[in-house]
């Protein structure tokens, strides 16, 4: 893609004001390894090696667990799945840097389309939410009412919910709309109306309470709708749409993100998450419908780093518990879990035992560990010696994956205690767990290194290429300084490389050698498509852990050298070209000595 050279320096001041230590900073904890970075990639379940490398130097991460890399730019593409322009204004925001509009007009017609059409359908769905609570109160929503009065909700929390009701009709809701000026095709796009094989719409949600889905920023943007009667599914839930992701947003997270509580309480249901407010836990959410997304972490954890599971107490909530906190964990989130009791979900429990009692679990919830460790608890016996073995067994593969130093303490003398075995014992048992699964790592990060071969090459995995491939990569980083590539420059060229990546890479470092310019790292990868970022900054990434660097080339310039000669005097062989092959003899002679 070519690009106006005022764009390449908005661009290249985007970077520059935001630091890349300092930016990544906030998604993970960085370690300072020498030189650069080191820390758990916060783009993949990265829980126990350190796979992810930044460098303060040249303004680079990289991730050998997931192959991910880049600028600043890449990190925030990758880490907030935006588009390149997206993570570029996010971080011209971020540091103060007015955005010019690069974009041709054709590009701001389309964003200026889709961001009218998302406008209308807010509206749309306001509209519709208006209309629902309108109904509540009209005659035919008595049975609507009546059952929210039943189930205890106040006028108020009602009203702070916008709960409604959808009457029982075909074409209430679509009669509406219609004198409000929407066409029947914008409310089958936004999943209030379905069409008939004869072409007219129909209301999706009829005899249904409504409970209105509202965003961070306050836009209905969905609605899940309770039956009344029982021989229909309890809840029906507004598809997908251009503004509903279903993995991305949270029930009540409008309301609760300004709690003040520095925890949210995660439940399974939407009536849980309403009997909670009105009695004043404002903190309570709930994921809709679906299971709780790493997604929906995401969006927790930008405002506060603790959560308290209230799923229900049936044997599907503890299967949702045990799914949650592993995500919630994976997030580092620090989870506990309040295990409903004498209830069946904390909406019953409230109602049934009053808000202190709620209250009071609320503050002794055990720790996400410390449920897990209950539960396999719970299938030994402990006085037995071979049931005890086994219990610390598991017990030990749950600790060997806590990051934290002192929790995993904490529970190893909660464990020796429990079993009278010295809690040294343990404590070993568990580093081996941690070792073997480590080396478990590195064996991953070698089939890693395969797969990239093998997608890169499009060949099989073959030893010989492979070595040559890697030597390649450690070559360009090599001489992408200076005196490297003086000691080698005279024996080696961008055509020896076997690689199409690493040919073209290595046409731009010799180029820039050659006109004494320093590589810039950042300029080398805007020459790069986005797709190939990865790979170009892994190999310029400089954890390559070498000391004499000029000592290092030696290898892989012997490697590179003897392959690109086997493949000209192969040529060769096949078109029978005497005069170059003697050329070539001697050539491979010189190298010799
Ligand atoms: P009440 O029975 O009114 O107390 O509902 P609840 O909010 O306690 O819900 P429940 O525990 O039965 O289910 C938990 C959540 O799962 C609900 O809030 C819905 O989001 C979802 N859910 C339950 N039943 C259905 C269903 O039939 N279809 C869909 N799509 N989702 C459902
Ligand atoms: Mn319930």
């Amino acid at each position: 893609m070519k690009q106006s050279v005022d764009f390449q320096d908005f661009i290249d001041e985007v970077i520059a004001k935001n630091d890349i230590v300092d930016l990544i900073s906030q998604y993970t904890t960085l370690k300072r390894v020498g030189s650069r970075y080191q820390a758990l990639c916060p783009l993949h379940n990265d829980k126990k090696t350190p796979s992810f490398s930044v460098s303060p130097d040249k303004q680079l991460f990289h991730c050998f667990g997931c192959g991910a890399g880049g600028t600043v730019i890449h990190f925030v593409m990758a880490k907030e799945n935006l588009d390149f322009m997206e993570a570029v204004k996010l971080l011209a925001e971020r540091s103060g840097i007015a955005i010019p509009d690069f974009r041709s007009s054709a590009e701001k017609d389309k964003a200026n389309a889709i961001h009218e059409k998302k406008k209308r359908m807010y509206q749309m769905n306001a509209e519709a939410a208006r209309f629902f609570f309108s109904k509540l109160t009209e005659s035919g929503g008595e049975v609507a009412l009546s059952y929210l009065r039943g189930r205890g909700l106040s006028n108020s929390t009602i009203k702070s919910f916008g709960i409604g009701f959808a009457p029982d009709t075909w074409t209430s809701l679509v009669d509406f709309m219609k004198t409000k000026g929407y066409t029947e095709a914008e409310l089958v796009e936004g999943g209030l109306a379905k069409k008939r094989e004869n072409g007219t719409a129909y209301d999706v949600f009829r005899g249904r309470v409504m409970f209105p889905i509202i965003d961070l920023r306050g836009n209905v943007i969905a609605f899940g709708g309770r039956t009344l009667v029982d021989n229909q599914a309890k809840y029906l839930n507004s598809p997908e749409t251009l503004v509903y992701k279903k993995k991305e947003n949270l029930f009540a997270m409008n309301i609760a993100k300004n709690s003040k509580a520095g925890q949210f309480l995660l439940m399974e249901g939407y009536m849980d998450v309403v009997s909670l407010h009105q009695n004043g836990f404002d903190n309570a959410v709930a994921s809709l419908g679906t299971a709780f997304t790493p997604e929906q972490a995401e969006v927790l954890k930008r405002y506060a780093d603790k959560a308290v599971l209230c799923y229900d107490a049936d044997e599907a909530g503890q299967k949702a518990t045990d799914r949650a906190g592993e995500i919630l964990r994976a997030a580092d989130i620090k989870t506990r879990v309040l295990t409903i009791s004498d209830a069946k979900d904390p909406d019953e429990y409230i109602n049934t035992k009053g808000k202190e009692m709620f209250e009071h679990m609320v503050t002794s919830a055990e720790s996400f560990i410390e449920y897990k460790i209950g539960k396999i608890e719970k299938q030994y016996n402990l006085d037995d010696t071979v049931e005890k073995i086994e219990f610390v067994e598991q017990i030990a593969k749950i600790l060997a994956n806590i990051k934290n130093d002192v929790e995993r303490e904490i529970y190893i003398k909660k464990i020796a205690r429990k079993t009278d075995i010295s809690p040294e014992s343990i404590k070993t048992h568990v580093a081996n767990i941690a070792l073997k699964a480590r080396r478990g790592d590195a064996l991953k990060e070698r089939r890693v290194e395969k797969r990239e071969f093998e997608a890169r090459t499009g060949g099989r995995q073959d030893l010989e290429k492979m070595r040559v491939f890697n030597a390649e990569k450690l070559m360009l980083n090599l001489i992408s300084e200076r005196d490297v590539f003086l000691e080698v420059s005279e024996r080696l060229a961008p055509e020896d490389f076997s690689e199409g990546l690493h040919r073209r890479l290595a046409e731009i470092i010799f180029d820039c050698h050659k006109r004494d310019e320093k590589i810039n790292v950042l300029k080398v990868l805007a020459q790069f498509p986005e797709e190939e970022a990865g790979c170009v900054s892994e190999i310029l990434s400089d954890d390559k852990n070498v000391d004499n660097r000029k000592e290092a080339a030696k290898l892989p310039l012997k490697i590179i050298k003897a392959y690109q000669m086997k493949q000209e005097e192969k040529d060769l062989a096949e078109g029978g070209d005497t005069e170059k092959l003697q050329e070539i003899m001697n050539r491979l002679k010189k190298d010799k000595k």
